[in-house]
């Protein structure tokens, strides 16, 4: 086998299509990775995510599709191509622990280089690095079951990288662990993969993980990709409901494009039991005069004052606020409709006040329903 030399994608996933039975888990979904980046598949349970994950591992046949790493095909039922699991070389890092409960912390991190019949000062060399760059060299001589959530999930990472695996597969590492390791946890997993350079696949239905860890992110649901993009693009223009309730929050008004002013603007009319108001806003993808699409606008991203300045605007009752120092957490009635507001601490916003909404026409968008 070999590797091709110009790897802009060395993990490269195309038309994959799995199926269940009669049910499609996996629905014509395609990406690639670059080296040594890290892509997180991120959306609900039962959206695909370990069965795509599987799949990369060779732990799952597919039934449509390719699957190739540094130009070299993995997987490819239409080539009649399957390499097994053990000659992938892929090291995976699941929910479970998965350690084993009676090896020393070095004895399972050694494992994989013992199998593969490493020279024994070497394979000491190699654990010790590991160790430290995952900071439990002084845990080396424990057993695995002397160690907490944490720590195990650190042992388990140490024996996914020891052997310097083409691909590193992660299974929501993080959702057995609390809040403040799994946060601490974030951080130092993003850090580690970086050291080592490892081309990652990361899946989880976490949004905050996944803003923190990725250098791209894919957005499923049943099966498909919703949006793929960096953490920003993926907060700041999302593509539909589904992901901008999927990923931060979002003020979402049914309406209809009224006109295109310029390439990629336009003005929605968004209108709420009776109420209606015309907004500039940017248009998404494919929006175009006439449609029908959602205003989706970002709670930071919404001006309140007490007074209306003369712009169109919104006007609506405080039903309550929260001052949170850096800025006031309100929300507005508008109709049956609250808006969301995040306004400046200065502002002085009560609850009853009537108040005037103005979304920012460069940070309000119309969206795919
Ligand atoms: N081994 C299996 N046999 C039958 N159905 C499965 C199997 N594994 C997963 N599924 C189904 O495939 C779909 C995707 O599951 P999965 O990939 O585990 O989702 P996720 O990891 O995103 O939670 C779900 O509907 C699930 O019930
Ligand atoms: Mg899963």
């Amino acid at each position: 086998m070999q590797a091709t030399p110009a790897e802009t994608a060395y993990l490269a996933v195309t038309g994959l299509v799995k199926y269940f039975g009669d049910d499609r888990a996996v629905d014509e979904v395609s990406f690639a990775v670059a080296r040594a980046k890290l892509l997180t598949l991120l959306g609900p349970s039962g959206c695909g995510k370990t069965t795509t994950l599987m799949c990369i591992a060779g732990l799952h046949r597919f039934d449509v599709g390719e699957i190739a790493v540094g130009g070299v095909p993995y997987s490819s039922p239409a080539r009649g191509v399957f390499v097994p699991p053990e000659k992938r070389d892929i090291g995976m890092v699941f929910q479970s622990y998965a350690i084993w409960p009676h090896m020393t912390v070095t004895e399972n991190v050694a494992y994989p280089l013992s199998i593969r019949k490493l020279d024994p000062a070497e394979i000491a060399e190699r654990v010790d690095a590991a160790l430290r760059l995952v900071g439990l060299q002084e845990f080396a001589g424990k057993l695995a079951t002397q160690l907490s959530g944490g720590q195990q999930q650190r042992a388990a990472l140490a024996r996914a990288i020891v052997f310097r695996p083409k691909l590193l597969l992660f299974d929501e590492p993080l959702s057995n662990l609390d809040l403040k390791l799994r946060e601490q946890m974030r951080t130092e997993i993003k850090r580690i993969q970086r050291e080592v350079g490892i081309t990652s696949v990361y899946v989880t239905h976490d949004q905050a993980e996944a803003l923190v860890m990725s250098d791209e992110i894919i957005v499923m649901s049943k099966g498909r990709i919703e949006q793929r993009g960096s953490a920003h693009d993926i907060y700041a223009r999302p593509v539909n409901r589904y992901v901008s309730n999927f990923i931060g929050v979002a003020n979402l008004l049914e309406g209809r494009v009224l006109r295109v002013t310029a390439p990629g603007r336009g003005e929605i009319e968004v209108s709420h039991d009776g109420r209606g108001v015309v907004v500039p806003c940017l248009l998404g993808e494919g929006i175009a005069e006439g449609d029908s699409a959602l205003l989706c606008v970002r709670p930071e991203n919404v001006k309140a004052l007490p007074q209306p300045n003369g712009d169109p605007h919104i006007e609506g009752e405080i039903t309550h606020t929260i001052f949170l120092g850096n800025c006031i957490d309100c929300r507005v009635r508008w109709g049956s409709f609250e808006w969301k507001v995040l306004a400046h601490p200065r502002e002085m916003l009560a609850r009853g006040d009537r108040v005037y909404l103005y979304p920012d026409p460069k940070h309000s968008r119309a969206v795919r329903p």
